[in-house]
């Protein structure tokens, strides 16, 4: 197993891209197999989880060309989902990445069938997918769950209007996907917003689906009786490019994220501003001056356009070396403070009641053995050990690896002292 090992205390100082968007690409892929013929995807992230969609899309019959790009290159990926022979997604996959429910939407509209595998719990949460069933059952899915599968069958699925109970990202985007081969309209309130539901919206209407109103809260969907396959352009990261601006806050560095997509990072910009730093919007990407010590700040976690979960984590690591004390508040995800333990052994002073942490930010942190529990927390105990003296050594790098590309390789080029070493 690989670790990341660090000599903190080096600010960064430098010039970094951005990588395409994870979470945007899981349901471009999926929406793949909406259509017959081949779809291509330009600027994919070399990501664990696009492997294992991409495995996944393979065990139902789509023909797929490898993921083959060197870490840090975006690279070209086709799908043909013109024969799926087996619309089952197994829990061997499911298991490990929970937007493997993504296939659910895409299969009934298009196939009328699909068996996919209950996620599960996962480290951040219990996470239920009640409102991806839902919807379907909305549009007229006959929906069972057996041996820990969801069967779901509809000879077409017809227009109907959804009131989602709360925003939820793959549920919209399931959602979405299956309503553009629906007979009539869908009306689906209360969505989610996220800059990934918009993208993948882009990418139905020009395949030929009747799309309105995605990033908003109403989407309105007319459906049409069939797709095409089309080439579609990921866009950048905004989470990379957060996590990449949270390392020029601790450092005290000075980093130009190109291709940081600044109107989708404005609460972080805003935070970020609030701590200290001087974050300037230029023409290919945000340019972020860390302070020495961050300024404590408070911060509440919402759905988009609110603080993203995902940055939460990086977040934090930034404060627990501030000035005085912050308070964090993850709303979305129940059990999202998996990094305070870690975060504790570098030194950092965090007391946690429910979903309140109380940070209290110290001169410095101390190096040491730290373990990864999901992805957010991975990059957050790297952000650690790039401020922390001495060697800090992030095993479990398997996490971090499902949703960042390369990231030890770009942070080494801004002159942090980070290597990949292979655990005994
Ligand atoms: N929820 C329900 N019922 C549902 C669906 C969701 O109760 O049917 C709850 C969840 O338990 C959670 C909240 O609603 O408390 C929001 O969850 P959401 O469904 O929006 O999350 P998701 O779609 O499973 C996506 C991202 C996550 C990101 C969240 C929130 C993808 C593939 N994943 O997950 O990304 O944290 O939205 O923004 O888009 C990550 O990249 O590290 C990651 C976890």
């Amino acid at each position: 197993m690989d670790a990341i090992e660090i000599q903190g205390g080096t600010p960064l100082v430098g010039e970094v891209t951005v990588s395409g968007s994870k979470n945007a690409t899981l349901p471009m892929l999926c929406a793949a197999l909406l259509a017959k013929g081949q779809s291509r995807f330009f600027d994919v992230p070399a990501l664990a989880d696009l492997r294992t969609m991409g495995r996944l899309l393979a065990h139902m019959g789509a023909s797929i060309d490898p993921l083959s790009a060197p870490p840090g290159l975006g690279t070209t990926l086709s799908i043909d989902a013109s024969t799926i022979g087996n619309p089952e997604a197994p829990y061997e996959l499911v298991k490990t990445m929970r937007a493997a429910v993504l296939v659910l939407g895409p299969l009934v509209a298009r196939l009328g069938h699909a068996r996919v595998s209950l996620p599960g719990g996962c480290a951040i949460g219990a996470r239920p997918i009640d409102q991806h069933l839902k919807g379907l059952t909305a549009l007229g899915a006959k929906i069972e769950l057996a041996h820990g599968y969801v069967e779901a069958r509809a000879d077409r699925l017809v227009g109907t209007h959804f009131n989602f109970d709360l925003p939820t990202v793959t549920g919209t985007e399931n959602l979405m996907m299956a309503a553009s081969l629906a007979e009539g309209q869908t009306v689906l309130e209360n969505c989610a917003r996220e800059p990934e539901i918009e993208a993948l919206a882009t990418m139905l209407n020009a395949m030929g689906a009747r799309v309105h109103g995605a990033g908003s809260s109403t989407i309105t969907i007319d459906g049409v009786s069939s797709l095409r396959p089309v080439d579609s352009m990921v866009v950048p990261d905004r989470i990379e490019a957060g996590t990449l601006m949270a390392a020029a806050v601790i450092t005290g560095g000075d980093v130009l994220v190109r291709r940081a997509p600044a109107p989708h990072l404005e609460a972080l910009t805003s935070k970020l501003r609030e701590a200290g730093a001087k974050v300037t919007v230029e023409a290919d990407g945000v340019r972020v001056v860390g302070p020495a010590r961050p300024n404590p700040i408070d911060v509440i976690t919402a759905p988009h356009p609110g603080y993203p979960t995902d940055l939460q984590a990086q977040l934090m690591a930034c404060l627990c070396v501030s000035t005085g004390a912050s308070r964090v508040v993850e709303t979305v995800f129940e059990n999202r403070f998996m990094h305070v333990q870690e975060l504790r052994r570098l030194g950092a002073d965090i007391a946690v009641e429910g979903n309140t942490a109380l940070v209290r930010g110290q001169p410095e942190l101390q190096g040491a053995p730290v373990m990864a529990t999901d992805l957010r927390a991975s990059a957050s105990l790297v952000l650690a050990g790039l401020r922390a003296s001495g060697t800090t050594t992030v095993s479990r790098v398997y996490h971090l690896d499902r949703g960042y590309d390369g990231l030890e390789k770009k942070l080494a080029a801004l002159g942090a002292r980070i290597v990949r070493v292979r655990e005994a």
